[in-house]
């Protein structure tokens, strides 16, 4: 079964909304997260800390029990960050200060070298480090060759997608994406715009490890309740 790791972002989202208020606290909704049952954490450290901020990060480090997964971009400064604080993986994404929300996967046909240094700097130090990448097998072979522990498979464009064949196609190259990256013996996550509708789509789909979802579930939090909100996305991703 696959596992599920949330992204705790948008809850400092809300805190920030307020300026200098500490409610509601991404740690605490971390706890209660992991209380629920869920297999990891994530926080996404921006270099505009707009909603994660450097506390938020060191003290998930010593509180959270299952995985703490720090999603960042490849700069010296994320990298630097993410050797003191030592999370049990790092998701490197690509980053832009306009982006609503991390918009597409790092392109390696672009970044290959550069990524391969980062990747290489923070599995020589012990932490294992996915990357973030579109469903493009050209992709999913340059991060092979990279090296990489895993790669998170970007699932925004199936996510998103209006049409009907729109959509068919998007998780077609999902699905592609996730076989070859598998057999290439690589661990893979997904992730991006997933909810409680798309989630059903991944049924059968055995060879994703985990599932990465933040947005859907906080939104539902504030609605039902942070464990309940966990617990049903829970309940979907078993029956998968
Ligand atoms: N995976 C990655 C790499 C992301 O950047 C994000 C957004 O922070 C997510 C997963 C979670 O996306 P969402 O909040 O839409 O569930």
């Amino acid at each position: 079964m696959a596992g599920l790791a949330v992204n705790v972002d948008h809850v400092a989202t809300l805190r920030n909304a307020r300026g200098d208020v500490s409610y509601p606290d991404p740690v605490a909704a971390a706890v209660m997260v992991e209380l629920a049952g869920a297999d990891g954490i994530v926080v996404h450290l921006r270099e505009d800390r707009r909603h994660i901020h450097d506390r938020d990060l060191r003290i998930l480090r010593k509180v959270v029990q299952t995985k703490l997964i720090l999603e960042m971009a490849s700069t010296d400064e994320m990298v630097g960050i993410a050797l003191e604080v030592k999370p049990d993986l790092v998701t490197l994404v690509p980053e832009r200060r306009e982006e609503l929300t991390t918009e597409g996967g790092l392109d390696l046909i672009v970044h290959k070298n550069a990524i391969a240094e980062t990747v290489g700097a923070l599995q020589r130090s012990g932490i294992p480090v996915s990357i973030f990448i579109d469903p493009d097998p050209d992709q999913i072979k340059l991060a092979h060759q990279i090296d990489t522990t895993m790669i998170e498979i970007h699932t925004g464009t199936f996510c998103e997608a209006k049409t009907h064949n729109k959509r068919n196609q998007a998780f077609s190259n999902i699905v592609d994406a996730v076989k070859l990256a598998h057999k290439l013996r690589m661990g893979v996550n997904a992730g991006h715009g997933l909810c409680y509708n798309t989630i059903k789509f991944f049924k059968g789909i055995r060879e994703i490890d985990e599932f990465s979802i933040g947005h859907s579930i906080v939104s539902r939090a504030v609605l039902v309740g942070i464990e309940r909100a966990v617990k049903e996305m829970l309940a979907l991703i078993k029956d998968l």
